[in-house]
């Protein structure tokens, strides 16, 4: 099985993951719409791994470029990362999200089925933990339903292709439960793109380490945590990568339907990511303490034993290293992109 679709390819986890996939001969076309990325990527990855990849610029809800691929492509298993991801736009564009997520995810499992491609690997979240009570959250963590729509569809896909298994045992489907990817690829070339100011607490940290923004927002430092601020299980991007190649092999041995929490199974708090980042950056971190963020929760890590078990997948990289790798993206890949240089 060497024929891969990876949708939402050119977008952040999309790009490392094909980068890890041609690095393993896999051959990869990619089907992205750029609503959340950048084409200029796709020539970093082809540049970055000296292989060409396939790309068509379209949308999972467009069935005629789906059966394009298809029918042209030999295409043995689909990797979906193709979704938006604001849980703040989710929440003002609920319908714009349960149809881009739902609808696309729901229109590209009947394409898989029109053309007998039963293998998917599934970009899932640990939001669909929601407030877990006990720490760390394995896979076997009872679910709750997350309080946001971006949330409620990935909970909502995991139903679907659960069902979809149920219906037909002769699919093969990994559900990846990513924690929180940060980082970048260590030739700084491509990384993360957030769209305006960042959401996310690295991103935002790396604007003000760059003087573009002042100062960092710490939402809460009363939860009951090492420092009173939140604590998340931060996963190099690159580790979250291989994780999807380790499931490819999972799916290589027709493993049905498969769950997998992709964490690092240690958590850092945001003091603590702001304190590495200094150190990455060798610059002051401004930040004041603010209100807590409605929605968050104070604590939330995973427990990675099964991966490692079942795909022989753990996560190599520390906070150290996510923070040094995000900077360099920071300082020369993603400035160049802005300013439209041409780096390589
Ligand atoms: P991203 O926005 O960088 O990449 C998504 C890519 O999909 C983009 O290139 C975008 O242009 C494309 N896309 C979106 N809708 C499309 C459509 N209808 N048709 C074709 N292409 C489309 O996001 P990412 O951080 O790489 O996330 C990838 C996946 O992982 C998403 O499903 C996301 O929900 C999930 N995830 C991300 C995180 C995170 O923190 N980054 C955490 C958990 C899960
Ligand atoms: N934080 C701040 N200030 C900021 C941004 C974040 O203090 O400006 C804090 C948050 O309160 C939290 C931690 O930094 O304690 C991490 O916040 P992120 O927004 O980076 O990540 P979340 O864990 O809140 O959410 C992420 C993704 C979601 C996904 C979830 C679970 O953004 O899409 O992980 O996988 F659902």
């Amino acid at each position: 099985m060497r024929n891969i679709l990876v949708t939402g390819g050119i977008g952040y986890i999309g790009s490392h993951t094909t980068i890890e996939l041609l690095e393993k001969d896999y051959n990869v076309v990619i089907l992205d719409n750029l609503s959340n990325s950048d084409i200029r990527i796709k020539d970093r990855i082809e540049i970055l791994s000296g292989k060409k990849i396939k790309f068509y610029e379209g949308d999972i809800l467009d069935n005629s470029i789906l059966n394009k691929i298809f029918e042209g492509e030999n295409i043995d298993t689909v990797i979906h990362f193709a979704a938006y991801k604001s849980v703040g736009d989710s929440v003002k564009m609920p319908l714009e999200y349960y149809n881009n997520n739902i609808n696309g995810t729901v229109n590209l499992l009947r394409a898989m089925k029109r053309y007998d491609v039963k293998n998917i690997i599934f970009s899932s979240s640990a939001t669909v933990y929601g407030e877990a009570k006990v720490m760390p959250v394995s896979e076997k963590t009872p679910l709750m339903t997350p309080t946001n729509p971006y949330g409620k569809t990935k909970s909502m896909m995991e139903e679907i292709l659960t069902d979809v298994y149920k219906s037909d045992n002769s699919w093969n489907v990994v559900l990846l439960r990513y924690f929180n990817p940060v980082g970048a690829h260590k030739s700084g070339l491509i990384g993360e793109m957030p769209n305006g100011i960042p959401n996310n607490l690295m991103p935002y940290i790396s604007k003000v380490a760059a003087g573009e923004l002042e100062y960092i927002s710490v939402f809460g430092d009363d939860y009951k945590t090492i420092d009173g601020t939140g604590v998340r299980d931060y996963i190099h991007v690159v580790d979250l990568a291989s994780g999807h190649v380790k499931a490819l092999n999972k799916i290589e041995e027709k493993c049905g339907l498969k769950i997998y929490n992709l964490g690092t199974g240690n958590g850092y708090s945001v003091l603590q990511v702001i304190k590495a980042f200094e150190k990455a950056a060798n610059k002051k971190i401004n930040y004041k303490i603010v209100e807590r963020r409605s929605g968050d929760i104070g604590t939330c890590y995973a427990d990675p034993k099964l991966a490692k078990e079942e795909l022989g997948w753990e996560a190599k990289y520390e906070i150290d290293k996510m923070c040094e790798d995000f900077w360099r993206w920071q300082c020369t890949g993603l400035k160049s992109l802005i300013e439209d240089e041409v780096l390589v």
